[in-house]
């Protein structure tokens, strides 16, 4: 296949579901982490995730952002070979998940919504058991200080917090210093430190050129996480492309003015790309005594709004 068809293909990847020929599908996973293409999931009829196709890069972090049922837990069951894709197919490390998922799972670390730790067992028994099952000797002690967890290592985890089996589970998925990361709403529900705790780990993961698949609902942390965003709305991908890039393409910037008008506080919106709010602003700082004015740029969950008509709660 010449560059030229290569890159047709690369501009549409990700959000069009095309079939590629094996020659071309083989071609794209080259270098990339995890490549996706027209996969689908039906649990009795009910279409959970239906012809996505997206590819991740060697070292970015993917945020797959979408509400509860949006099909991201199903997506990410499949990416990990727990879900047989019922059309499609996945490669994972240049690896064909079909022929090679023993030894692509040697190789990639999971957290699940679930918690599946030996309750019984400390934090250290639990991290040597689960680095044993891959064969490798590890140290538990440096792994439980970088998720903040160095002075209830000996504790049982039966009376851990719920941020606390997080950050476990997040230390759990790091025993075999995977290449992929798939983290499923990883800080959900959690305290803002286990959960910034967590976001670091993430970002220093990335830094030493691991690969994330990232689910969450929450737009604040795709944003700040992601290298780029994948819109997940009833099993399909509405848009996939970096924060900022998704921002400037759909967003609209708003300058807010609030300024008293007799007794009453009023308050204005005025889009900042149109030529008539210059001349607003005018009149307002002319007539009114001005409270406060600033710009407010979209949000994703204002983008995601546009694109679905609904929210992400
Ligand atoms: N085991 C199952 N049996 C039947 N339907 C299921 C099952 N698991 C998920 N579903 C359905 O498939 C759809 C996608 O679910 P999925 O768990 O992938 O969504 P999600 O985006 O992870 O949602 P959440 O944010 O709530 O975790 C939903 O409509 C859900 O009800
Ligand atoms: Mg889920």
């Amino acid at each position: 296949m010449s560059n030229a068809g290569l890159l047709v293909f690369t501009g549409v990847w990700g959000l069009d579901p095309t079939f590629l020929s094996e020659e071309c599908y083989n071609e794209l996973s080259m270098g990339k982490a995890i490549v996706a293409e027209n996969i689908t999931y039906s649990y009795n009829h009910h279409l959970a995730v239906d012809h996505i196709s997206f590819h991740i890069d060697e070292g970015e972090i993917l945020g797959f952002l979408g509400p509860n049922g949006a099909g991201k837990t199903t997506t990410l069951k499949m990416l990990i070979g727990l879900l047989t894709p019922q059309d499609g197919k996945i490669s994972i490390l240049g690896m064909d998940i079909k022929k090679d998922l023993r030894k692509i799972q040697a190789q990639i670390g999971v957290c699940f919504e679930e918690k599946n730790l030996y309750e019984d067992m400390s934090a250290i028994e639990n991290l040597n058991f689960f680095a044993s099952l891959f064969g490798k000797k590890i140290d538990a002690e440096a792994l439980l200080e970088r998720v903040g967890l160095s002075a209830q290592r000996k504790d049982r985890v039966v009376n851990y917090s719920k941020g606390m089996k997080q950050r476990l589970m997040i230390a759990r998925a790091l025993v075999n210093q995977p290449k992929v990361l798939f983290l499923d709403e990883p800080t959900d529900g959690l305290d803002p430190v286990s959960a910034e705790v967590i976001r670091k780990i993430i970002l220093e993961e990335k830094e030493k050129g691991v690969t994330v698949f990232l689910t969450t609902h929450d737009m604040m942390e795709a944003d700040k996480l992601s290298d780029r965003v994948a819109f997940i709305n009833e099993g399909k991908i509405v848009a996939l492309d970096t924060p900022d890039n998704l921002k400037h393409e759909y967003g609209k910037r708003i300058l807010k003015v609030r300024y008293q008008k007799d007794s009453e506080l009023k308050e204005e919106e005025l889009p900042l790309e149109s030529e008539k709010t210059p001349e607003r602003v005018r009149e307002i700082l002319s007539s009114y005594h001005v409270r406060d004015m600033h710009t407010e740029e979209a949000t994703l969950e204002d983008i995601f709004i546009q694109f679905t008509g609904r929210s992400l709660e």
